[in-house]
């Protein structure tokens, strides 16, 4: 359980990711519970599996109650479950005691976020929020569940060094010039440059994305231990904040995706929207296809420049959910 670190809070979905009134399943430290949102906004989870034979609630589709509230009904023989897990059994017309025992959410603005039930050790970020009130929400992109552990998928992400092996394709980058590190405990920002090398007129012209790529992209990481990751990105025609949220699914696998949010200098941003979703996708994607393709048992014998972030990640894994020495800024 120690690594997935329990007490720490974890960014299940942003509202726009649940459908009204469509189960979906999520997996936190091991278990599945299926989340639903109502008609009227609001968030309910239960353990996934139907306390009759065990089928997946969130097979199944959900029912709207008088007052907009809904519940879950199970696909095997349709017993239908409220927020609180109880049931009305067939020929009975009363309700029973709540059958399932529902996941505590915390819910913030657009943002569920959970304790998978654990004693809470660490606070939630309110980054997000102050991110959404400034930022309009672009989208969510490159929702998936990677074979590894939350340390190794923790570790790729504060990697200043795999840019331009990992990332090279589509990316091209050249090089990646490391600036600075502040650490501030659970909290730290990373500012690095990555030159790219020039795409050919004609392959862009194939391609216009290609347009959007910057000759030299300038990356400032801010990092909020260990959920969160948010790349910040300065374009001639407006900011962006892509947002990386990891969740421990189970204790070798990981699951990540992207809330990008968006602030238009120029009307024309907003036209880019889904080239850079498209982006983060292919970002993504070049990361979960590494880690399956790397031994994560392997002692380190060779250390290279820069890899203050991932002294940073092992430091506050290890100390969790106390800041530990020494400070790594630099
Ligand atoms: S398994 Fe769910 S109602 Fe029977
Ligand atoms: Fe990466």
């Amino acid at each position: 359980m120690q690594s997935m670190l329990p007490g720490a809070p974890w960014l299940l979905a942003h509202k726009s990711m649940l459908a009204v009134n469509r189960p979906r399943k999520i997996s936190l430290f091991g278990d599945d519970y299926v989340l639903w949102k109502d008609a009227i906004g609001e968030i309910h989870a239960l353990p996934n599996a139907c306390p009759h034979m065990g089928a997946m609630l969130s097979e199944g589709w959900c029912e709207v109650q008088s007052d907009g509230a809904s519940t879950v009904i199970c696909p095997f023989h349709a017993l239908k479950f409220d927020r609180e897990g109880r049931t009305v059994l067939p020929g009975s017309n009363k309700q029973t005691l709540p059958q399932l025992k529902p996941l505590k959410l915390e819910i913030q603005g657009d943002f569920i976020w959970s304790y998978g039930g654990y004693e809470p050790k660490s606070p939630i970020p309110t980054v997000l929020n102050a991110i959404a009130n400034h930022y309009y929400f672009i989208g969510h992109t490159a929702d998936r569940s990677v074979e590894t552990d939350l340390l190794t998928m923790l570790l790729n992400m504060h990697d200043y060094n795999h840019q331009n092996g990992t990332h090279r394709d589509l990316f091209k980058i050249t090089d990646v010039e490391f600036h600075q590190f502040i650490d501030d405990g659970h909290h730290s920002h990373a500012f690095y440059d990555m030159p790219t090398a020039p795409y050919r007129l004609v392959e862009k012209f194939r391609k216009p994305d290609l347009f959007l790529l910057p000759s030299t992209i300038r990356a400032h990481l801010e990092n909020h231990f260990p959920s969160l990751v948010i790349f910040h990105g300065e374009m001639p025609l407006g900011k962006a904040a892509q947002c990386h949220i990891f969740v421990p699914e189970a204790k070798n696998r990981t699951r990540t995706y992207i809330l990008l949010f968006g602030q238009a200098k120029h009307p024309a941003f907003k036209m880019f929207g889904s080239t850079y979703l498209k982006f983060g996708k292919v970002v993504v994607d070049q990361d979960a296809d590494i880690l399956g393709k790397i031994y994560p048992d392997t002692p380190q014998k060779i250390k290279l420049n820069n890899e203050v972030g991932m002294d940073w990640v092992r430091r506050n894994f290890e100390s969790f959910p106390h800041v530990a020495e020494p400070n790594l800024s630099r």
